[in-house]
């Protein structure tokens, strides 16, 4: 016999699947594998054998061919096996007795729940809901909203700045920065360029500030604005919306409470506060023991506002108001850490279940 070569392993397999491809039952399938595989008398061990016997030069290639031969064959036997399993099977035997399997159903981030919340509270009210860009210009994020340059009141929310620059809506030469939104008011200026009043409005997104991470502080949140303008609105008014959406988001006996405070875009203005879901007023480490967590700041929208959109100061009159929507979930869930809703950890995630 000479010694096996490249091609007696391509004729070996061709005769391998031949042989089985003949076979009329499982029993002579394995007498024809065992012919080609066997550990005694088989094509493969006659191959082995001989590696004893040859020229030291050839006894590593003979190895191989042998190697070769073999994994090949064991490969077309467990296609063979696997084709003979599934022709075995009767069709459609079903075992009926075995569990179903559920598949696991995603399902929406609480903080999109809360928002969807929100929005059918105000849509109720009939505020329609709109957008605007997370990449701002200084003009519509600080200058309408009657900070020029230089006002203290920048620094009260630490700007994102990006390194493109664009030719701002001011026109001057040193508004050219572009930087993340730091609050949802500049899309009130947005949609006060755009449409005539009456107004109202709700616009909800991301926004960022360079504020450092703690229970209730994240550098991107999200938030609410909302924005309502036509003639004789006044004070009143905002109190009512925001206390009608508080008993709604919160429950029935929701307190709300409006703590004077300042923003350069409205005059008054308060901060909104809502007895501590947690600790009913009592007083909690949520809360920082003073029974009220701030949702939000709101007021009546300063003339400077309306002039700088082109309104008439002496015509119209407004309230605006923008709400955190980590905060509100916070307080509508009992969520004891604001980091948890950006790790995406399904144990937490699971547990919001509507
Ligand atoms: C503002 O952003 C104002 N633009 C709100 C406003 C709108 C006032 C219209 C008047 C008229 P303030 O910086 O307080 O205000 O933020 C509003 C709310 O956003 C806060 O009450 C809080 O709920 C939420 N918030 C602020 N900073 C963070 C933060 N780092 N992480 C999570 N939520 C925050
Ligand atoms: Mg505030």
């Amino acid at each position: 016999m000479s010694l096996p070569d490249q091609a007696s392993v391509t004729a070996q397999l061709a005769a391998f699947t031949a042989d089985l491809a003949q076979a009329g039952s499982l029993r002579d399938a394995q007498a024809v594998r065992d012919r080609f595989l066997g550990r005694k008398n088989s094509v493969v061990a006659s191959w082995m054998a001989m590696i004893g016997g040859a020229p030291p030069a050839d006894k590593k290639a003979i190895g191989q061919r042998a190697n070769e031969l073999k994994q090949a064959i064991e490969a077309l036997w467990s296609e063979y096996q696997a084709r003979a399993e599934q022709n075995s099977r009767p069709a459609g035997a079903i075992d009926v007795t075995l569990p179903g399997r559920v598949p696991p159903l995603g399902r929406r981030h609480p903080l999109t729940l809360v928002r969807d919340r929100m929005e059918a509270i105000f849509t109720r009210m009939g505020f329609a809901i709109v957008e605007g860009p997370e990449v701002e210009d200084e003009w519509h994020c600080f200058d309408a909203l009657n900070m020029p340059a230089e006002h203290p009141a920048r620094d009260m929310q630490d700007t994102l700045y990006l390194a493109a620059p664009v030719v701002g809506e001011s026109g001057r030469p040193d508004d050219t920065r572009t930087m993340l939104r730091t609050h949802t008011s500049s899309i009130q200026v947005r949609y006060m360029q755009a449409h005539e009043p009456p107004i109202r409005i709700v616009a909800p997104g991301r926004v960022y500030r360079r504020d450092d991470l703690d229970l209730t502080h994240t550098p991107m949140f999200s938030q609410m604005e909302g924005l309502a303008v036509g003639e004789g609105i006044s004070l009143a008014d905002l109190k009512g919306t925001l206390t009608a959406f508080a008993r709604e988001m919160f429950s029935p006996s929701a307190r709300v409470r409006f703590r004077p405070s300042f923003f350069p875009y409205t005059e008054p203005s308060a901060e909104i506060d809502i007895s501590c879901w947690q600790c009913d007023g009592g007083g909690c480490p949520m809360c920082k023991r003073t029974g009220w967590i701030e949702i939000g700041g709101c007021g009546m929208v300063h003339p400077a506002v309306f002039e700088a959109v082109g309104y008439d100061p002496e015509r119209y009159t407004g309230f605006a108001f923008g709400i955190g929507i980590e905060r509100v979930t916070i307080l509508r869930h009992r969520v004891q850490d604001i980091r948890l809703f950006f790790e995406n950890d399904l144990r937490f995630l699971e547990q919001f279940p509507y």
